[in-house]
């Protein structure tokens, strides 16, 4: 029988939980390096193991990924009641069935007809962005992914029911969001009145969710949104989703969906506002292959620099810094055992700054996705969307959605950050207090000499 591993001890009654909501990115890059790749950690009564080496992350993810299930953190009654048996949260046959519904509207070419749909609502977005402004660069990106998110799920426009959606869902996403992943496995079990806000306007947006199905149903059209490629998917036996069904997925493809993508573009924003080198070759590459003209789907082969810049920002701060699995058999890992009931975690925030695998692991430095270097990466050193049968079904649309933004924002505008931008690791990697930037009209440039060198200091 092999040994349990080794890790902090913690207090008597709390474990690590008062270290890890301290701070919590601090606390598990620590752990690697006092304990080693695999660390057993108590949270209460609640086992966790953090897995660092890639190794072992394909392992929990893929090859052994029968003994797990998804982390306790993802059962909660609050988190269910949003998003209940949709495909982030379901398990088994019932999942497998869910996911073989909903991959074709993710298909490579379906996804690729909302490039335009992408590109029009980021023009639209900046049309009234003006040179000098000071913007909320997180709060912007957000804004634009979740009106992508409700056109391409409903269809819908701004202003319409599915706005209202929007609003609400981000609304009630906050409350949740600002707890520490792993406080999930204490809290939400007392009636609080936030609590209570909480499920009457879940309720308010099932009845919205509950009529748009009703309405599609009744009227049959295709109106080439996700909703309607999931109303139509059919099973090999002939069935379809139910209303119940097909809401949960509506509401976990929303939540799921556009935070993340904004996260990744802000991050994007942020780098190369503080990388002047970077910037440059970005902006060479737009310059080049667009020549001023919006970008399109087609360009996206051609815009390699741009794709390395998205890359790069998400393995230094990739928007799901964590996974979790809870093992539903005793299993091994790196050679420890695992009993069952263990939350297991990997987590992209350490292994994608691990010396091991890369070079210079802090800097931002796009071209290492060029130059072959990390060709000879092992598979999970770099998993900004997981990996195995759970992998993120929308990474496509998500890398399509990143690079045309960040080609349609970037040719017409860059920012300027002052300072520091502080991380948050809530559900999400977030900037604590929005990314505050200063636009600068790339026609309003100063001259290419001084772009990106007096440039910090001219805020
Ligand atoms: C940069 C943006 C994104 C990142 C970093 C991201 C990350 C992830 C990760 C890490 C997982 C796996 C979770 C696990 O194994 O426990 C996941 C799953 C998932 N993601 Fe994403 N995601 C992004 C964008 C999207 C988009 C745009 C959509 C949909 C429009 C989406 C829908 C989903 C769904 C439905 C799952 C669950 C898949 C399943 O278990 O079958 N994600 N995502």
């Amino acid at each position: 029988m092999s040994a349990l591993p080794p890790g902090p001890k913690g207090s008597l009654i709390m474990g690590v939980m008062r270290e890890f909501n301290r701070d919590t990115l601090g606390f598990i890059t620590r752990c690697q390096r006092d304990y080693g790749d695999v660390v057993r950690s108590r949270f209460l009564y609640v086992t966790a193991y953090f897995i660092y080496n890639p190794a072992d992350i394909e392992s929990m993810l893929t090859t052994n990924a029968k003994s797990f299930r998804k982390a306790q953190s993802l059962r909660s009654p609050f988190f269910h009641r949003l998003v209940g048996n949709g495909l982030v949260t379901s398990e088994g046959d019932f999942w497998r069935r869910q996911r073989r519904l909903a991959q074709p509207a993710f298909h490579r070419q379906r996804i690729s007809s909302y490039g335009d749909i992408m590109v029009e609502y980021a023009q639209r977005a900046i049309a009234n962005w003006r040179d000098g402004d000071q913007r909320d660069v997180a709060r912007d990106m957000n804004r634009l992914t979740l009106e992508i998110v409700v056109k391409t799920l409903f269809n819908s426009d701004v202003s319409s029911d599915a706005d209202r959606v929007g609003a609400m869902l981000s609304q009630i996403a906050r409350p949740f969001a600002s707890q520490a992943t792993l406080k999930w496995i204490a809290d939400n079990r007392l009636p609080t009145p936030g609590h209570y806000r909480y499920f009457n306007a879940v309720r308010e947006i099932d009845n919205v969710v509950f009529r748009m199905i009703a309405e599609r149903r009744a009227s049959g059209t295709d109106e080439g949104d996700l909703l309607s490629m999931l109303l139509q998917a059919q099973d090999e036996d002939g069935s379809q989703m139910s209303d119940a069904q097909l809401r949960d997925e509506v509401m976990t493809l929303f939540l799921a969906g556009h935070e993340t993508t904004a996260l990744a573009l802000s991050w994007s924003w942020y780098l190369l506002a503080k990388s002047p080198e970077a910037e440059r070759s970005f902006h060479a590459e737009l310059d080049q292959v667009l020549g001023g003209r919006a970008p399109q789907v087609s360009d996206l082969p051609q815009l390699k620099f741009t794709e390395m810049i998205a890359k790069e920002a998400m393995r230094l701060y990739p928007p799901a810094y964590a996974i979790g699995r809870e093992a539903i058999e005793e299993t091994e890992i790196g050679g420890f055992r695992v009993p069952k009931g263990t939350q297991l975690f990997a987590f992209q925030w350490v292994t994608h700054r691990d010396g091991r695998f890369f070079e210079k692991p802090d800097e931002f430095v796009p071209e290492r996705w060029a130059n072959g270097a990390t060709q000879t990466l092992p598979k999970y050193a770099y998993f900004p969307f997981g990996g195995g049968p759970r992998q993120c079904i929308g990474n496509y649309f998500a890398m399509m959605e990143v690079v045309l933004l960040l080609a349609t924002i970037g040719q017409r505008f860059k920012f300027a950050v002052a300072g520091e931008v502080e991380v948050l690791p809530v559900l999400s990697l977030r900037p604590k207090n929005g990314i505050k930037a200063k636009l600068f009209e790339r026609a309003h440039d100063p001259s290419p000499l001084l772009n990106g060198q007096g440039f910090g200091s001219s805020l």
